[in-house]
């Protein structure tokens, strides 16, 4: 139990974690399959989840990655981004979007995020743009697109790569096209919480045929393409070392969960979007809350519920009203407090409170609700009655209209 001066008699019996993953009996053959297939690492079901997957987005290639992260680091890599380079991305993300930056000795450049979708603000990437700018990474931020027309035009202008964080996003459309294309590369994210998962996994996704070889031989220690073939029945061919690559490989067991998982993915965002329609029905009359974004030609992948507590009209702060949901036995989530302001960035960057105005204030408020499609309509139910209960708890006497 959470200390929080909040002692109640909570809303479940049962602890409701904040995601678990929805796996069938599809996944599990497939995986005793991949067991007694005698072939575990990569090789024909990477290619299956592979072609699958670029099928779905409607890219020319997809490769199959040992996690999100290596994703957006091998784009980097591949697109020759490097020592003194400078990368913009946004600061309400995961580390691994601005630490690849840093692997590759560029320098993350921070821009603000726009209030309403807590995405980057084109217009604050443009000021950010330097001699020395050579990419821009935007985050697809629970699901929900970026401005990539706006985007888009910066790049040409300045003649920048354009890398998608779709680690939130497979669903993702924006006006009638999938992301993944509406950059040079895009990454991917199958970690055991997303919208689908391998349980660690990732997938870069491109229409660049020059950048796609690239990648794929980058991916395993960057030895000629198709190496992992050296010990198949095809007898054993030599392969020659390229570049001095990575371990990012995916392997045939992840790809055996993800071929199943991709075949569901359009039945667990209509789950998905029972539950935000109930939390949206349930809070758009609680003026203490900010809903999510939604938005006008766009398909919203609602992997995260991101609402923001206006803590302005509340007598706690958003780690004691986070605390007190988890009370009453709901699991929360935080995406994200700024990453300016944590000790890397802050200390080696110089970033200050107050450098980005919105992210800052997104910071100290959002808070995730659990929305999965292994979750229940009672389970959601609770989490309203816990969400209300709480605001009600630590509303101000003088109470905001909505
Ligand atoms: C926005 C974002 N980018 C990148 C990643 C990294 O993905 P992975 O965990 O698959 O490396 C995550 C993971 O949570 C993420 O949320």
């Amino acid at each position: 139990m959470v200390k929080t001066g909040y002692s109640v008699k909570p809303i479940r019996k049962t602890f409701l974690p904040f995601h678990r993953p929805l796996l069938g009996a599809e996944e599990e053959e497939e995986v005793i399959r991949t067991l007694r297939s005698g072939w575990l690492t990569t090789g024909a079901r990477t290619q299956e989840f592979e072609k699958t997957f670029a099928e779905y987005i409607g890219c020319r290639h997809a490769i199959g990655l040992n996690s999100g992260t290596a994703g957006l680091h091998l784009a980097l890599v591949a697109l020759g981004i490097g020592e003194g380079d400078e990368v913009v991305t946004t600061p309400i993300t995961f580390p691994a979007t601005a630490n690849v930056i840093v692997h590759q000795r560029a320098c993350p450049i921070f821009a603000d995020i726009e209030p309403e979708t807590l995405n980057i603000d084109p217009n604050e990437i443009e000021k950010k743009v330097t001699p020395r700018t050579k990419a821009i990474i935007p985050v697809h931020l629970a699901g929900y697109p970026c401005d990539m027309d706006k985007i888009a035009a910066i790049a040409r202008k300045y003649d920048l790569k354009v890398i998608e964080d779709a680690a939130h996003a497979v669903e993702t459309e924006y006006r009638g096209r999938k992301v993944g294309v509406l950059g040079d590369a895009a990454a991917f994210s199958f970690y055991a919480t997303k919208n689908i998962t391998t349980g660690e996994g990732g997938m870069l996704t491109t229409n660049d045929n020059t950048l796609a070889e690239k990648v794929a031989i980058l991916r395993l220690h960057g030895i000629s393409r198709d190496a992992w073939k050296r010990y198949g029945h095809e007898g054993y061919k030599h392969w020659d070392t390229l570049y001095p690559g990575y371990k990012y490989n995916m392997f045939d067991i992840q790809a055996a969960i993800g071929i199943h998982q991709l075949k569901k993915v359009e039945k667990f965002l209509r789950i998905r979007k029972k539950y935000m329609e109930m939390y949206d029905n349930a809070f758009s009359s609680i003026p203490e809350i900010k809903l999510p974004p939604r938005g006008k030609d766009i398909k919203h992948a609602h992997y995260l519920y991101i609402i923001q507590v206006k803590t302005e009209a509340l007598t706690a702060d958003r780690d004691t009203i986070m605390n007190a949901i988890q009370a009453e036995n709901i699991g929360i989530g935080i995406h994200f407090r700024a990453l300016h302001l944590q000790p890397y960035y802050r200390n080696s960057y110089n970033y200050k409170p107050g450098d980005f105005p919105n992210a800052e204030y997104a910071s100290d408020r959002v808070i995730s609700l659990p929305l999965y499609p292994a979750m229940t309509e009672e389970d959601a139910a609770d989490v309203i009655n816990a969400v209300q209960k709480v605001i009600q708890r630590y509303r101000k006497k003088v109470q905001l209209k909505k």
